[in-house]
C-alpha cells in the first residue's frame, strides 16, 4: 500500500490541455499530484468517491480586479465558488503596488475600482507579495504591474505623456516589480488617465520585460470604431518589446460597432502568424467599469452600480434617473460621477464568436468592490461550462476547461498548474458537468454557482457542497522562467 494525502477515484478527468476526458483515479501528497490512473493500491487520508463527476485543474482567472479585495476578503468566495483557484490581478493599467498616492488624494480613476486610498498602502511590489501571503487568501494571486499606477506615482497630473525622466522612474518601478515576482505589464489606454500616454511611452516601458520572461496585457486604447488600429498598436507593443501580448477582454463595443468580430478575429490571427498574442473574454453581452462619459449612448441600456454623490441611484438605469431629474443622459452622467456602470453595449453574436475562437482565454474581469456588481464577478467560469458548452454547444467541455487551465497557465508561465499531471500543483476543481451553471443574474448578482462539488487549492480542500471549509491555502506566485521549461514546445503551440 501507498499513502497520501487524498486520493479523488472514479473521475472523469480532463487534464486542462483539451483532451477528451479520461476515467481515472487521482492521488494528492504534500500539495501535489502524486499519481493519476487506477490507484487500488492507494490508501488516503482523505478518500473521496467522485462518481463520474468532472476533475479538472482549478481554474485560473486571467483577468481580474481583485488585488486589494484578497486581503480586505481572503475568503475569496466569489471566485473559490466557481473553481477558481488562481487570480491574476494588476489587469488595465491598475494595480495595488507598486502605488504612492499623493498625500491627501485618493486614487484616480479607474484605480478607485480597486478601493479608497485606505486601501493603497503598498509602495512597493515586495511590501504587496508580503501581505498577500500575511492575508493567507483561498486562491492563488499572481500579479501585473499597472501603467496607469506607474503613471500616478509619477507624474502631477495624468492627461498628458510622460516626460523622459517620467518614464525612467515608471521603469524603475516597473523593474522592482519585475524582480519581485510581476507576471508583467498592463495598460488601460482606453481611460481618460492613460489615454495621453503615446504609443512610445509604452513600447520604452516594454522593454525590460522580455528579460524578465515577463508579458504585455492591454486593455486597448479603443473597443469601437478605430480597434483595429487599437490591436496594431498592442502588436507593435509586443514586437517592439519582443514580448507576448494579450488584448483584455476582447470585444466589438458600441452599437455602431456590432458585427466586427470577425474582421477582429482575423486581425489577430493574422498578427499570431508572426508574434505571440492572445485574448481574454468573459460570457457576458455587457461590461462594468466606472462611468465614462464618452460611452452614454441613449440606445444603451446603462445600469448605474453606484455612484459618489448620488449613492440613492444604485441599481437605476441612466434612463430612468434622468427622467427623474428632467435631465439627459449625459447631463445625468455628469451629476453622477464618480459613479460605477454596466453597459449593455456587446452584441452575443459577436462575444459567442470571440469566445469561441481557439486564442481566448476565459477572464471575469469582476468587480469585487462594487456593490451591485456586473454578475461576471460570481459567474464567468460556471457560464462558460453550462451555458456556451453544454447548453449552446459552443465548443466542447474539455475546450472549455482548457480556456481557463492550461492556456492560460501556459501563457503567463504558471509553469506547474492549469494540468492534471503528475508533479503539478494540485489545484483541482470537481464538477458535475450535466448541473454546472451560473445563477448569478444583474437582478441577484451576487449567488454563487450550482454544480461545484469541491475544490482544492494547493492540494487542500477548501470549498465543498456549498460551502468554504474555512481552509485558506493560497499563496503568491511569482513570475517563473518560462523560457527554463519543459513545456517550451507546448508555449508555442499556444500562441502562434
Ligand atoms: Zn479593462
Ligand atoms: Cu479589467
Amino acid at each position: 500500500m501507498i499513502t497520501c494525502d487524498t486520493l479523488i477515484r472514479n473521475a472523469r478527468v480532463l487534464d486542462g490541455s483539451g483532451a477528451a476526458e479520461h476515467a481515472a483515479d487521482v492521488a494528492i501528497e504534500g500539495g501535489c499530484i502524486r499519481a493519476i490512473g487506477k490507484l487500488d493500491d492507494y490508501l488516503a487520508t482523505h478518500e473521496i468517491d467522485a462518481k463520474g463527476k468532472v476533475l479538472a485543474p482549478g481554474f485560473i482567472d486571467v483577468h481580474t480586479h481583485d488585488d486589494t479585495i484578497v486581503l480586505r476578503r481572503p475568503q475569496m468566495l466569489p471566485k473559490l465558488s466557481q473553481g477558481v483557484t488562481t487570480v491574476i490581478v494588476g489587469n488595465c493599467g491598475i494595480c495595488a503596488a507598486p502605488v504612492r498616492l499623493a498625500p491627501a488624494s485618493g486614487p484616480p480613476d479607474p484605480m478607485n475600482l480597486l478601493g479608497d486610498a485606505a486601501d493603497f498602502h503598498y509602495p512597493t511590489f515586495a511590501s504587496y507579495v508580503e501581505a498577500v501571503n500575511a492575508a493567507e487568501p483561498a486562491v492563488n494571486v499572481a500579479a501585473l504591474t499597472g501603467h496607469t499606477s506607474l503613471r500616478n506615482n509619477h507624474m502631477d497630473r495624468l492627461d498628458r505623456a510622460a516626460t523622459e525622466a517620467e518614464v525612467a522612474a515608471m521603469r524603475q518601478d516597473l523593474q522592482e516589480a519585475l524582480d519581485h515576482g510581476s507576471l508583467g505589464l498592463s495598460t488601460g489606454l482606453a481611460y481618460l488617465s492613460a489615454n495621453s500616454a503615446t504609443t512610445d511611452e509604452v513600447m520604452a516601458l516594454a522593454e525590460p520585460l522580455a528579460a524578465a520572461g515577463a508579458i504585455y496585457t492591454t486593455h486597448m486604447r479603443t473597443e469601437t470604431e478605430a480597434i483595429l488600429n487599437a490591436m496594431e498598436e498592442a502588436f507593435q507593443i509586443g514586437r517592439h518589446g519582443k514580448i507576448p501580448v494579450v488584448i483584455s477582454h476582447l470585444k466589438c463595443a458600441g452599437i455602431n460597432n456590432w458585427g466586427r468580430s470577425e474582421e477582429v478575429l482575423h486581425a489577430l490571427e493574422t498578427a499570431r502568424e508572426g508574434q505571440r498574442v492572445g485574448c481574454d473574454c468573459y460570457p457576458y453581452s455587457a461590461g462594468s467599469s466606472t462611468l465614462d462619459l464618452r460611452q452614454v449612448d441613449e440606445r444603451v441600456k446603462i445600469m448605474i452600480t453606484w455612484s459618489r454623490p448620488h449613492p440613492e441611484m444604485a441599481g437605476k438605469t441612466l434612463a430612468e434617473i434622468a427622467e427623474i431629474w428632467a435631465v439627459t443622459q449625459i447631463e445625468a452622467a455628469e451629476r453622477l460621477r464618480p459613479a460605477g456602470a454596466i453597459y449593455h453595449s456587446i452584441s452575443e453574436e459577436d462575444m459567442r464568436r470571440i469566445l469561441s475562437h481557439p486564442a481566448t482565454m476565459i477572464g471575469s474581469d469582476g468587480l469585487p468592490n462594487d456593490p451591485m456588481p456586473h454578475p461576471r464577478l460570481w459567474g464567468t467560469f460556471p457560464r462558460v461550462l453550462g451555458r456556451y458548452s453544454r447548453e449552446y454547444g459552443l465548443f466542447s467541455m474539455a475546450e472549455a476547461v482548457h480556456k481557463m487551465t492550461g492556456l492560460p497557465a501556459v501563457r503567463f508561465g504558471l509553469m506547474d498548474r492549469g494540468f492534471v499531471r503528475v508533479g503539478y500543483r494540485a489545484d483541482l476543481v470537481m464538477f458535475d458537468a450535466n448541473t454546472v451553471c451560473d445563477t448569478a443574474t444583474f437582478e441577484e448578482p451576487q449567488q454563487a454557482a450550482t454544480g461545484i462539488e469541491s475544490v482544492w487549492v494547493n492540494g487542500v480542500l477548501s470549498y465543498t457542497s456549498g460551502e468554504a471549509t474555512g481552509k485558506r491555502a493560497g499563496t503568491f506566485l511569482p513570475r517563473q522562467m518560462r523560457n527554463m521549461n519543459t513545456n517550451i514546445e507546448m508555449e508555442k503551440q499556444q500562441w502562434v
